[in-house]
């Protein structure tokens, strides 16, 4: 990894000849020769640097889908927060709810070194004009379910994001390396319940095996459409914004998890699940596509609520967005005159 912590004034688009309106053609070319240089030398293109109208429209589109994913993800889970089986369970799915906030959070910061607003993401999330990661539009129906989305989900999202660590854009990529540590207590906290189930009775056993049946088919789709059906893979890989295909990644993900499933002796709802000798990989079945495009387009069990929660969630939270920003306006005015007050406070106490 080469970090570049401060732009280089040579890829800056304000360059001494650059004038209101930007670039002229020929310096726009020059820009865009430096650029691809940068992201051929593994160099981070940061926020200030000249960077293609595409580059930028697809990592805001792209980080904004993940930020959304990481507010929505939270409500499946945080169904099950009242209902945690002891106090050590609450604490961890608490944590767990809170580090996926947080990251949504960072996201969402991200997004913003490219000149949009969290605002105007946030609208577009509410008017269904941006998408959300589509596992989050199922339903969690147990509490084994909890730990089905922690090993399964969050184990995919980490198969995903850990590439992402070396993301050509400095922002996504040092956000991503924050979440990847967090995703991996997640992927762990996950497990660790479902072992916990399989060592127990035959009903927990029985729950754990029902949950596992239900969030693996949707794990596979989270990585995305097969290669030859993914409108914006190849550019984003010459960009270096993604380092490996949905479907390298899918096969990477389905390898690592047959092995820990067994460990859990739970199996994968997959009759054609076979290690395949020549490719060294696990062969697995057909993936119901149909599926995907109808939770993707609204249809899943779940995207009327989801969002109609998020809205509500948004609504509710205004008196402290307004009274955040009257406390930073109060301090950009000067501050709190405590000068006074202060000193007698600390006589009296
Ligand atoms: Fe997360
Ligand atoms: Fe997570």
């Amino acid at each position: 990894m080469t970090p570049v912590t401060t732009p280089s004034p040579s890829r800056r688009a304000e360059g001494p000849s650059g004038t209101a309106e930007g670039p002229g053609p020929e310096e726009e070319q020059a820009l865009q020769a430096r650029f691809d240089a940068a992201v051929a030398a593994e160099e981070r293109i940061e926020p200030r640097d000249w960077m293609p109208d595409a580059y930028r429209a697809t990592l805001v589109r792209q980080i904004a889908q993940h930020a959304h994913s990481e507010i929505i993800g939270m409500q499946p889970e945080a169904n099950w927060i009242t209902r945690a089986p002891s106090l050590r369970r609450k604490a961890i799915l608490m944590a767990k709810v809170q580090d996926e906030a947080g990251h949504g959070l960072y996201l969402y910061g991200a997004a913003e070194t490219l000149g949009v607003s969290r605002q105007e993401l946030l609208d577009k999330l509410h008017e269904g004009r941006q998408k959300y990661s589509s596992i989050f539009n199922y339903p969690t129906l147990t509490w084994a379910d909890v730990g089905a989305i922690g090993w399964l989900v969050d184990g995919a999202a980490i198969t995903n994001q850990v590439p992402l660590c070396r993301c050509s854009y400095g922002p996504y990529a040092r956000a991503m390396v924050r979440i990847c540590k967090e995703e991996s207590f997640h992927q762990r906290q996950g497990y660790e319940l479902l072992l916990a189930l399989t060592r127990g009775t035959d009903a927990q056993r029985a729950m754990a095996q029902d949950a596992v049946d239900r969030w693996w088919w949707p794990s596979l789709m989270m990585f995305g459409p097969p290669d030859d059906e993914s409108a914006h893979s190849a550019r984003s890989m010459e960009w270096k914004i993604k380092r490996h295909s949905n479907d390298e990644l899918r096969q990477r993900f389905v390898d690592i998890c047959v092995p820990q499933a067994e460990a859990l002796g739970l199996s994968l709802p997959d009759p054609d699940l076979r290690w395949n000798e020549e490719r060294g990989h696990w062969d697995f079945g057909a993936i119901d596509w149909e599926e995907f495009r109808q939770v993707l387009k609204g249809n899943g069990p779940c995207n009327e609520q989801r969002l109609a929660r998020r809205r509500a969630a948004h609504e509710n939270g205004a008196w402290v967005r307004e009274a955040a920003a009257a406390h930073a306006a109060k301090h950009a005015a000067g501050g709190p005159r405590r000068s006074a007050t202060a000193p007698a406070a600390r006589s009296r106490a």
